[in-house]
C-alpha cells in the first residue's frame, strides 16, 4: 500500500469536499433552470454534476489505495440565482477554487516526490480548466445572445 503524506491526505480530503459539493452545486441548478423552461442548460447543468461525480469517484479510488476511508462530512452550500447568467457566476467562481485547490496539491506532490498523486490531481486540474474555460464561453455566448 501506499505510503500516506498528511498533506496529501489533506488534500484527498477537500477535494472529495469540494467535488461531492460541485455535485450538488450543479445538480441543484440543473432542477432550478429546468422549472425555469430552460431545458437545453438543464441538460448541459446535469452533465457537469456527472463530471464533478466522476472526479469524487477519482479521489474516493485513491483513498482506498492509500488506505484511508472517505469522510467528507461537509459540503459547501448551495448559492442559488434568479437567472443562468448569475448562476454562471457561481460556477465559474467555483470551479476557480477547484483550480485553486487542485494547483497547491500538484505544487506540493511535485515537492514531496511524490508520482501518483500529482498524476491524478494534475489530471483533475487540468480538466477543471476545461469546464472553467467552457462556462466562460457559455456565458460570452448568452450574453451576446441578449443583448
Ligand atoms: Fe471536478
Ligand atoms: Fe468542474
Amino acid at each position: 500500500m501506499a505510503r500516506a503524506d498528511q498533506k496529501v491526505l489533506g488534500y484527498l480530503g477537500r477535494a472529495l469536499s469540494l467535488e461531492l459539493s460541485a455535485v450538488q452545486l450543479y445538480s441543484t441548478q440543473a432542477s432550478l433552470v429546468a422549472s425555469w423552461g430552460l431545458h437545453q442548460p438543464a441538460k448541459a447543468l446535469r452533465e457537469e454534476a456527472y463530471s464533478e461525480m466522476s472526479h469524487a469517484e477519482r479521489i474516493i479510488q485513491r483513498m482506498l489505495a492509500v488506505g484511508v476511508a472517505p469522510n467528507a462530512s461537509r459540503l459547501r452550500p448551495t448559492a442559488l440565482g434568479g437567472s443562468l447568467d448569475e448562476l454562471l457566476d457561481i460556477d465559474i467562481r467555483f470551479e476557480r477554487d477547484l483550480i485553486e485547490l487542485y494547483s497547491g496539491a500538484v505544487e506540493h506532490c511535485q515537492k514531496i516526490g511524490d508520482y501518483d498523486d500529482r498524476m491524478l490531481f494534475k489530471d483533475l486540474l487540468d480538466e477543471e480548466h476545461v469546464h472553467h474555460h467552457q462556462l466562460i464561453k457559455w456565458q460570452a455566448d448568452l450574453r451576446g445572445m441578449t443583448q
